[in-house]
């Protein structure tokens, strides 16, 4: 569309295409970000509008997370996510996250009992594990056992009103803990654990992965407090690509398990949440005298590589993603109590030290993420490196929750359906086989 071009007024927006001209509404947030609204483009001017990997636009509108990518800011429900790291717990993060406001004593209390009631699994699909094989990686396990939670609660799969949608967000909340550790005992070929009644959240998750049939585990405080954090942490990031998958999902109408399954599937990659993956066995290399710092970061300047500095970068923020700030002060803090000198804290503290000083990565703004302290801290905390995208999985619940909520209630709701610019074959004949001439190319 070489020949549009829009201008802004306070108003709206002119477009002008060719000869024509048309007025566009503008959209404006409640911290001030602006938007088009394309919606009556097709109908109007035959044309839609092309933004592979949807950097410009806008799927919905959504009151739950608040991101300021140039500032580095991160709200949820408008409070600073540095506000949750003095005593919030996780349970009552969820609550803000799926209800808009922090929740009284008595919602709090109310919640978790439902959250500790909940955490059995109906023992069909306890024995389902024993299909998978102990190599099976637990990102795929959880998603498998997630939509299984369909098939155990049909009565769950038309949610009507606030209070039923507490309470499948409750057991989901609740359940995902328990598939969470029962994958991870199953790669090791462990029993599983029951939940224990007496724990809180994050220590009945630990009690489930750690104990064992003659021994309890007990919970360190430190270690309760940051997997709190972390949790905490990952609990929301507006329409990031799980959110927006479970979005997309939900959208044709299919019930709120299955479309979180569909986006612990989005999650699993790495350039999402697989990520923390990914820079724990970068750390690994360089530890191991594989590669130096300087050597990594070379490689990951170099497109013919492939390789990328992991933990690096965001479609969002152009500046300190305010999380890696949070969790590299956290890896500083606990890591010499958890773990003693972590030598890979200090290879990660390095290959930030190069990339802020590196052109190439100051002009392109890339800073660290979420991902790029959130492994060392794990592993301090015992958590295995294949459990780590589980555990932010874990995190990330209630965010796609309350996202799945927002959109099924908001009046006027679509299916979401992308169009596409067509580049393919025009209009031709089907031949019968005699007549093909053999074609290697693989075509998509
Ligand atoms: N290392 C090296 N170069 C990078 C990196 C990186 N980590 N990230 C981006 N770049 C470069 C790209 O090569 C590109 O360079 P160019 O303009 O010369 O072509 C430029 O920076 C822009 O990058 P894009 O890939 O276009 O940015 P996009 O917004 O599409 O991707 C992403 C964001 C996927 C996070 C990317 O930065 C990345 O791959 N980072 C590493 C993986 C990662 O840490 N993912 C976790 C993200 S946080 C989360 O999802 C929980």
């Amino acid at each position: 569309m070489s020949d549009t071009t829009a201008e802004m007024t306070p108003a709206n927006a002119l477009l002008t295409l060719g000869e024509k001209q048309l007025e566009l509404p503008l959209l404006v947030g409640s911290e001030g970000e602006r938007a088009i609204d394309i919606q009556s483009l097709r109908a109007r001017t035959g044309c839609i509008t092309f933004d592979p990997g949807y950097g410009n636009t806008g799927s919905c509108e959504s009151a739950i997370t608040f991101i300021d990518g140039e500032q580095g800011i991160l709200r949820y429900r408008g409070i600073p996510i540095e506000q949750f790291e003095n005593g919030a717990s996780f349970t009552e993060v969820a609550l803000l996250l799926l209800c808009g406001e922090l929740p009284s004593q008595a919602e709090y209390d109310l919640f978790s009992a439902d959250l500790t009631r909940f955490a059995n699994l109906d023992e069909g699909m306890k024995h389902q594990f024993e299909g998978f094989p102990r190599s099976a990686p637990p990102m795929a396990i959880l998603s498998a056992m997630i939509n299984s939670l369909s098939c155990f609660h049909p009565e769950l799969h038309a949610l009507d009103d606030a209070e039923q949608v507490r309470q499948a967000a409750a057991r989901l909340i609740s359940k995902v803990r328990t598939i969470a550790a029962y994958a991870f005992r199953h790669s090791r070929g462990l029993p599983y654990i029951y939940p224990d009644q007496n724990l809180r959240y994050v220590p009945n998750l630990l009690h489930m992965m750690f104990s064992q049939p003659y021994q309890q585990y007990v919970c360190p405080q430190l270690v309760r407090e940051a997997l709190n954090l972390i949790l905490i942490l990952h609990a929301d990031h507006e329409q990031n690509c799980s959110t927006s998958t479970v979005r997309l999902v939900g959208s044709s109408g299919a019930n709120l398990f299955t479309s979180c399954a569909a986006g612990v599937c989005a999650l699993w990659g790495p350039l999402h949440g697989g990520a923390n993956v990914e820079v724990l066995d970068m750390l690994e290399r360089i530890h191991q005298g594989h590669i130096s710092p300087e050597e990594y970061v070379r490689l990951a300047k170099n497109k013919d590589s492939k390789v990328r500095l992991m933990g690096f970068g965001h479609r969002v923020y152009k500046n300190f993603d305010p999380r890696a700030r949070m969790l590299g002060a956290i890896a500083e803090r606990l890591l010499p109590q958890l773990a003693g000198n972590d030598p890979l804290l200090e290879i990660a503290r390095r290959l930030e030290e190069i990339a802020l000083s590196d052109s190439y990565f100051i002009e392109r703004k890339l800073y660290p993420n979420v991902d790029f302290y959130s492994g060392v801290l794990l592993r301090a905390i015992g958590i295995p490196t294949n459990m780590f995208t589980v555990v932010f999985a874990i995190g990330r619940l209630p965010g796609w929750i309350a996202h799945w909520w927002e959109q099924n209630r908001t009046p006027g709701s679509r299916i979401g359906r992308p169009r596409q610019i067509y580049t393919g074959a025009q209009e031709r004949d089907y031949r019968p086989i005699d007549q093909r001439i053999e074609s290697k190319r693989m075509t998509s």
